[in-house]
């Protein structure tokens, strides 16, 4: 029997972009400058491409800023990424009234102690704004997330508040720290590697891949629009088939 989907406008619609960060180095590189400057230049970046999805409607951003598995990188390199991430943070601070943006982590705060404070005070005051929603994944790796995503959800069952028979998708969904959030349409990983990273690895379940050459500090309105036209051609079936 045919499963009768919808393909209306509204399933196409493309609400949630996940977008991994990749190519700052490589940007430097060509340039002969230091790595450090591609990052200066990829978070001048996010600030745009923000700026760029609330205009064109796409109500939920999510980028990786740095993974459990980045720590391995030279000490100067993670230094000048989290002062990067600490300044951006208080330029969020500082404008969240007039750009009515609401900012969440994801990721691993354990590990997180220095900038964590910002991160907190930041989501606390920005929580009722209702613009463009935008995660940043920090120290964030998908099987660390959903490592404690399990590790709560056996608490619960352990201290009795919670019934082995009532685990299912959606409580699990409602364990990682994209609870709330629906699930991304598109994935984008600029710069030309073919592979996710650890990158919410549950959430993409259904979502659709966009992968382009383009280094991120380089994508710009003419690359998102390149993204959004692509996702407007996909045909989103969800397991199911299309009706003829
Ligand atoms: C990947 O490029 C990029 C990162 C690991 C860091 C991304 C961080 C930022 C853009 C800065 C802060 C972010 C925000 C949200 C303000 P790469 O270094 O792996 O590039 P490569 O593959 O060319 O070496």
């Amino acid at each position: 029997m045919r499963v009768p989907i919808c393909f209306d406008k509204t399933m196409r619609e493309l609400k949630h972009l996940a977008i991994i960060l990749d190519g700052n180095g490589r940007w430097a590189k060509k340039r002969g400058l230091p790595r450090t400057m591609g990052h200066v230049q990829g978070a001048k970046n996010v600030e745009k491409v923000c700026r760029l999805c609330h205009a064109k409607g796409i109500k939920y951003l999510t980028v990786y800023a740095f993974s459990t598995e980045n720590w391995k990188r030279p000490e100067d390199e993670v230094k000048a990424i989290m002062g990067l991430l600490n300044q951006y943070l208080d330029s969020c601070i500082k404008t969240s009234k007039k750009d009515n943006m609401r900012v969440r982590l994801l990721g691993d705060r354990e590990g997180l102690k220095e900038i964590l404070p910002k991160i907190e005070e930041l989501e606390e005051i920005s929580k009722d704004n209702d613009g463009l929603q935008l995660q940043i994944a920090v120290n964030y790796g998908s099987r660390n997330e959903i490592t404690r995503a399990v590790k709560d959800i056996a608490k619960e069952v352990k201290e009795g508040t919670l019934e082995i028979e009532t685990i299912d998708e959606d409580l699990i969904s409602n364990h990682l720290d994209t609870a709330g959030i629906p699930n991304p349409d598109i994935m984008v990983r600029t710069s030309g590697e073919l592979r996710l990273s650890n990158y919410l690895l549950w959430q993409l379940a259904y979502s659709e891949f966009y992968f382009t050459s383009c280094a991120w500090p380089d994508f710009d309105e003419e690359e998102l629009d390149k993204v959004i036209a692509s996702y407007e051609n996909r045909d989103r079936r969800f397991g199911g088939i299309k009706e003829e």
